[in-house]
């Protein structure tokens, strides 16, 4: 079993480096590190990889699940003997969900541990405050799952592998016209929350063209306990569905908070409802919402059977969406990186490395991945479908249905 980690102190700096030299030294061989000269590509045998991740605070089962992916993923090739013989060892820090820290830790991956790539972070706030630095240094930075469309728009060294903000709204507003066949809604969005911020104009964007009307537009600040003023508002309003955009913590408790008020208002979110804690905070509260995100554990393609029963002998647990999107964004960096190796030639400078690897992850067309096929756009972007997830049996997932691109 893949055993995670223990953090000690803050902005730790952990993982792989220990995980690999520790329970996986056999497969790794040693744990050297490298000290290499400013414009020189590194000189040991390993490839390294860097990532920034929520490891603790309210939003650390993002990073954790990611985490456990990608592990995952790069244990699977260290295991097959690495890329041409050379060993991936992952550099993880904490970026404890805030901007500031996530902005030291992607310098720290990027001058003074020679990353070849950043894999990170989860939460779009946080994936926009670190890609200026991920350009500025031309590092390429794969965000698995942040989806507010300012993320790539920072520049060409900045990629992803799940679909943008765009799609998500779309495929909520849709689903709110002609599946929940609501006409009025009411929204509660996260103030401090990119994420939120962008998914909610969206949504409002799209549900009025659609023919639909917001009726109210409360919000709340992440890290708020107490929502019963937004909710005893919406309740006056008496939409038909109220979408709140954002992360799992907050929606348990709304959840909770709009039944003791007595309302039994669908509530629809989107993929930062995502972990196994909404429905420990939610339980039967959030039955008869709705959610939409990027993978399904229950889907009986073979090749997702077989990463969820990897991941379970290897965690004790299913992988959830976050988990499966660390997986991609890994196997796509190495995917990746196979396709730089074969084009390069061993006298490279760093930096001609990193660009030649910005270019093959540029090019990445029809990727197997679990969480579907992935194809990088012109924006950077993966183009692929959202599966929609309706809570029942006390706040239990269920695959209600899935949307493709057009
Ligand atoms: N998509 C969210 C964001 O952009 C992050 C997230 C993805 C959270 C998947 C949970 C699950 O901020």
């Amino acid at each position: 079993m893949l055993k995670f980690m223990k953090f000690s102190g803050s902005r730790t700096y952990l993982i792989a480096t220990s995980v690999l030299c520790g329970a996986m030294i056999g497969v790794l061989g040693g744990c050297k590190k490298s000290s290499v000269a400013q414009n020189q590509v590194n000189q040991d045998d390993l490839i390294h990889i860097g990532e920034v991740g929520s490891m603790t605070g309210a939003d650390a089962g993002f990073g954790i699940s990611t985490h456990q992916g990608i592990l995952l993923a790069l244990d699977e090739v260290n295991t097959a003997g690495g890329i041409d013989g050379r060993k991936l060892e992952l550099h993880t820090l904490d970026d404890q969900g805030k901007p500031s820290e996530a902005v030291l830790a992607i310098k720290k991956l990027i001058t003074q541990l020679n990353v070849q790539a950043v894999l990170g972070e989860v939460a779009s706030t946080l994936s926009i405050a670190m890609a200026p630095i991920a350009q500025q240094f031309k590092v390429p930075m794969i965000s698995p799952s942040s989806i507010n469309s300012k993320v790539t728009e920072q520049g060409d060294y900045i990629f992803r592998v799940c679909f943008v903000d765009h799609f998500q709204s779309r495929v909520m507003a849709d689903f709110a016209l002609n599946f929940l066949h609501a006409k009025k809604a009411a929204i509660l969005r996260d103030m401090k929350s990119d994420y939120s911020m962008d998914s909610a104009d969206l949504f409002t964007e799209i549900f009025r063209k659609g023919g639909g009307s917001i009726l109210l537009d409360q919000s709340y600040s992440s890290g708020d306990m107490d929502f019963k003023a937004q909710l005893t508002a919406i309740r006056a309003a008496a939409p038909d569905v109220i979408l709140v955009p954002g992360y799992y913590t907050e929606i348990g408790l709304i959840a909770r908070q709009q039944k003791e008020l007595g309302m039994k208002t669908p509530l629809l979110g989107g993929d930062g409802w995502d972990s196994p804690k909404l429905r420990e905070i939610g339980g039967s509260a959030l039955d008869g919402s709705y959610f939409v995100s990027h993978f399904s554990q229950n889907d009986s393609s073979p090749h997702i059977q077989n990463f969820v029963q990897k991941y379970r002998i290897a965690y004790g647990e299913a992988p959830n969406g976050l988990a499966a999107l660390g997986y991609d964004s890994a196997r796509v960096l190495v995917d990746s990186l196979k396709r730089a190796k074969q084009a390069g030639n061993a006298t490279q400078t760093r930096d001609e490395v990193r660009d030649r690897l910005r270019k093959s992850i540029a090019e990445t067309r029809d990727f197997q991945g679990v969480t579907g096929k992935i194809s990088i756009g012109p924006d950077r972007n993966a183009i692929k479908a959202a599966v929609v997830f309706k809570l029942t049996d006390g706040g239990k997932p269920q695959m209600a249905t899935l949307v493709r691109p057009d």
